[in-house]
């Protein structure tokens, strides 16, 4: 949905709210060492550093590089493990990898890239890092969107969009865009981080003394500690099956069979129906499976069906015969033909079209 149809409570293009962050700025921003510098180098390195570090941590790791490897030139040509040691503690160690080599990327471009597309292409460099570098060191009217900025904006405007979901990075994407002024992409973009960071805090944000507070959605209806919505990652769960689909007719004269139950309560596909199951057993065959009173064919081997948190790897068997099986109560035997008026999984539609394109005509006489 664009940003001009949704519904805020506050407008977000009337450009109070870059205003009122942009003077609180000036008063409040932190002094950091690669403020008030152009140089691409400086900036790239403070915010590889700052990608998963501290600023307090960062500090003495950004002088200390600086320092030896004054520019990417220079730090192109130091080796891996130059790189690697002068990175030692600050863990995450994939960021001094990457950042060694995008150094000779930077060198083979023959300088420092300045357009967002170009600066992204940099390896360890993603959207965030790439609309920093872009709008601190070219101007470039590109808006971060990092933590701080999901929270304040989040609460301010009253926004339940969960952030991590592809429909909460991309609303929030587009709202910081919109809110970013043109002219000032780089004091603005520190201004919002620096206030989410001093200001608008996770735990006890300083509402009294914020000035936002007279506009703010989540202070005026007590929203503060539900915003932003993150969304739990539930646990993605493994579970196999093993499916034996039956195909019982007493002679040719007689229609095929196939025994099919419908599934409980309080599991995946209540309600729907099944072949024979055997699930998470150590002895997948039941006895009914014997050589000398049909044949066992494979159809399908870890044939493999994702659904929401969860994952099924499925083996699935034919099993043709004369002789009837004994089964439980719960299976009834239904004709063949009859299959299509009952609702089976996706799963179990997709493993009975392997079963009918396998050279086996489930469906004839
Ligand atoms: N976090 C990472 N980079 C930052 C920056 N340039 N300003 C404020 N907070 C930051
Ligand atoms: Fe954040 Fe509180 Fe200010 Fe709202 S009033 S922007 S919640 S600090």
């Amino acid at each position: 949905m664009p940003i001009q149809e949704m519904q805020y409570s506050n407008p977000p293009s009337d450009g109070k709210f870059a205003l009122v962050l942009l003077n609180w700025f000036r008063e409040n921003g932190r002094d950091l060492p690669w403020r008030g510098t152009h140089d691409a180098y400086a900036i790239w390195l403070s915010e590889i550093i700052l990608q998963q570090t501290r600023v307090q941590q960062g500090w003495d790791y950004w002088l200390r590089f600086m320092h030896r490897w004054p520019t990417v030139e220079q730090l192109a040509v130091a080796t891996e493990d130059e790189v690697l040691r002068e990175w030692q503690g600050l863990g995450y160690y994939s960021r001094a990898r990457n950042l060694h080599f995008a150094a000779r990327q930077i060198v083979e471009m023959g300088g420092f890239p300045c357009t967002f597309e170009t600066i992204r292409s940099l390896k360890g460099v993603g959207d965030y890092t790439a609309a920093a570098i872009g709008s601190m060191a070219f101007d470039l009217p590109v808006a971060v969107v990092d933590g701080n900025v999901y929270r304040v904006l989040a609460r301010y405007f009253g926004i339940s969009t969960p952030i991590n979901t592809t429909e909460g990075k991309k609303e929030f994407a587009q709202l910081a865009q919109v809110l970013l002024p043109p002219n000032e992409a780089a004091a603005y973009n520190q201004a919002i981080m620096d206030f989410g960071a001093i200001q608008c805090t996770p735990q006890s944000p300083h509402c009294m003394l914020c000035p936002l507070q007279e506009s703010c959605s989540a202070y005026r209806l007590n929203r503060i500690a539900e915003l932003p919505v993150k969304l739990k990652k539930l646990k993605i769960t493994e579970r196999r099956f093993t499916y034996i689909y039956i195909r019982y007719a007493k002679d040719a004269n007689h229609p095929v069979l196939t025994a099919i139950r419908r599934r409980g309560e309080g599991d995946i596909w209540q309600g729907l129906w099944e072949p024979y199951l055997v699930e998470e057993a150590d002895d997948a065959f039941p006895s009914f499976v014997k050589s000398d009173s049909g044949q066992l064919q494979l159809i399908s081997k870890d044939f493999r069906h994702v659904l929401t948190h969860r994952i099924l790897y499925c083996d699935f068997y034919l099993w043709q015969t004369t002789v009837k099986p004994a089964l439980t109560v719960d299976y009834q035997w239904v004709d063949e033909h009859e299959l299509e008026q009952y609702a089976l999984p996706r799963m179990i539609e997709l493993l009975l079209q392997q079963l009918t394109s396998t050279n086996i005509n489930i469906n004839n006489k």
